[in-house]
C-alpha cells in the first residue's frame, strides 16, 4: 500500500478501480450532485494527481476530487468531497484535504458551497484555520444561472498555504 495510514484507514491516490466506489459514495451522500458513473472513472484516469481516496480494508469510504485551474495553476479547485455517513466526524475529510494540499503543493484552494451546507462550510473554515491561511467568500453562480432548481454556489478561496504552517 503506497498511501498514508490513519488508524485502519489509508489515504491514497485514486485509480480507475476506485471510480465505481466513488460514484456510489456521491450517490449515497444525498448532498452532492451525482455525475455520471463514467465521469468518476475518467476523473480517476486523468485527474488522479489532484484527487484522493480514503479506504478501509480496500473499500473506498471517502474521496476528494479536484483540479488545478488552467489559468491559475497554483490554485487547487475542489470539485467534490464526501465521506460515508458512518465514518463522518472522525477526521477523514481533514486527512483527505490536508494530504491533497501537501501532494499538489498548491498555494491556494477554491471550493464552492451552498449556504445550507453547514458541515461543508465548517470543514473549509477549519482547513483555513489549520493551515493559518486566509479565507474569502463570494457568490460564484447565482441560482438563476442554473437551468434547474440548483441553489446559488458561494466560492471560498483559501490561502496562501505556507509549508512551514502545515498541520502535523
Ligand atoms: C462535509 C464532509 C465531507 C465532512 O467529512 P468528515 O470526515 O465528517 O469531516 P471531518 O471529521 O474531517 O471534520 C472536518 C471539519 O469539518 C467540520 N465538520 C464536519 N462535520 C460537521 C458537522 N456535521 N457540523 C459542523 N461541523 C462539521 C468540523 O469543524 C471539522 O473541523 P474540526 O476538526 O476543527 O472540528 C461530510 O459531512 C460529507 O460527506 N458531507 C456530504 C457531502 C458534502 O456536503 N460535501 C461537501 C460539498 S462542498
Amino acid at each position: 500500500m503506497s498511501g498514508k495510514t490513519f488508524g485502519q484507514a489509508v489515504v491514497d491516490v485514486p485509480s480507475t478501480s476506485d471510480g465505481a466506489g466513488m460514484w456510489r459514495l456521491a450517490r449515497d451522500s444525498r448532498t452532492l450532485d451525482l455525475n455520471s458513473s463514467y465521469s468518476y472513472l475518467l476523473w480517476c484516469r486523468d485527474f488522479a494527481g489532484t484527487s484522493a481516496v480514503v479506504k478501509i480494508d480496500g473499500e473506498v469510504i471517502g474521496f476528494v476530487t479536484g483540479y488545478l485551474r488552467p489559468n491559475q495553476p497554483d490554485t487547487l479547485v475542489i470539485w467534490q468531497i464526501t465521506v460515508a455517513d458512518e465514518h463522518r466526524g472522525r477526521g477523514f475529510a481533514t486527512a483527505l484535504l490536508d494530504s491533497l494540499v501537501r501532494r499538489t503543493g498548491a498555494r491556494h484552494l477554491e471550493a464552492t458551497v451552498t449556504s445550507d451546507n453547514d458541515s461543508s462550510i465548517a470543514m473549509f473554515r477549519a482547513l483555513a484555520a489549520r493551515w493559518g491561511a486566509g479565507l474569502t467568500g463570494n457568490q460564484l453562480f447565482s441560482a438563476d444561472q442554473f437551468p434547474d432548481d440548483h441553489a446559488a454556489e458561494f466560492l471560498f478561496r483559501i490561502g496562501p498555504f505556507v509549508p512551514v504552517n502545515a498541520p502535523s
